[in-house]
């Protein structure tokens, strides 16, 4: 079976954007699940029940996120047993990092996870993981692993090799061209990309970027326009034993009349 795994979602572009392709990307791919990570699903970032709907009207199955999970302090967002924030927040913290997706012959884990280095430090990922793995009876496991280092995802691949169908990273994106499969059983790619606006820096309005880099103070992003790249990745698992046989990136690019 295949299932798809779509990069951070960025503002009302990049939410028409992935509502444009997923229909097509679906039934191309034959894909039965689709996981998409919105923590910048809402205008000015984070995610809101609007952007929410818009990702789960277009076809997300399953949304994922990350640092920005409660920027728009919408915690009711989390109530929803599809919509994921870490799994490694403190205990307490709003919404659940685990979600079971019943498709009637088969269930399918997926998992979200923040790295903690040069981010928030939340609790430790492989130790959350453990733990965690210990409560799912099912073999079909998918693990967003939203985080900064590539050493940090390349590692936590490497650990949940042979324990899960597959570990992508997000957060940075900036599509990878690492994509294999671990221990011939694991999918793995360190980072999907990005869907949002093309030419931006990481989805904000390019020359606000270098405003803030270039200066170094505060500087308020908007989302930039145009048209957009639409990144992740179909991965192809046995459904029986939840080993992963294939990992396959998705670059869409937008072209300019279009
Ligand atoms: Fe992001
Ligand atoms: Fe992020």
């Amino acid at each position: 079976m295949n299932v798809l795994m779509i990069g951070d979602v960025v503002g009302e572009a990049g939410c028409a954007c992935f509502r444009r392709y997923c229909p097509q990307l679906k039934q191309q791919y034959q894909a039965e699940l689709v996981i998409v990570n919105g923590e910048n699903s809402a205008k000015g970032n984070g995610i809101t029940p609007q952007s929410a709907n818009a990702l789960l009207e277009a076809g997300a199955d399953v949304i994922t996120t990350g640092n920005h999970c409660f920027r728009r302090r919408c915690d009711q967002v989390f109530d929803h047993p599809r919509i994921l924030r870490p799994a490694n927040y403190p205990e307490g913290a709003p919404g659940s990092g685990l979600t079971i997706v019943d498709l009637g012959r088969v269930q399918i884990a997926v998992l979200n996870l923040m790295g903690t280095a040069f981010m928030e430090p939340l609790d430790n990922p492989f130790s959350i993981a453990d733990a965690l793995l210990k409560t799912i009876d099912t073999p079909l496991i998918f693990v967003d692993f939203h985080a900064e280092a590539t050493a940090e995802k390349r590692a936590l691949g490497y650990y949940l090799a042979g324990r899960v169908s597959a570990v992508v990273g997000t957060h940075t994106h900036v599509q990878t061209a690492d994509e294999e499969c671990l221990k011939g059983a694991t999918a793995y790619l360190s980072d999907l990309g990005m869907t949002g606006p093309a030419d931006s820096v990481l989805g904000i309005v390019p020359a606000q970027a270098v405003d803030k880099q270039r200066f170094h103070r505060p500087v308020t992003f908007t989302e930039a326009d145009g048209p957009c790249i639409l990144n992740g990745a179909c991965i192809s698992v046995d459904r029986t034993t939840g080993k992963a046989t294939a990992i396959s990136r998705i670059f869409l690019r937008e072209s300019h009349d279009r």
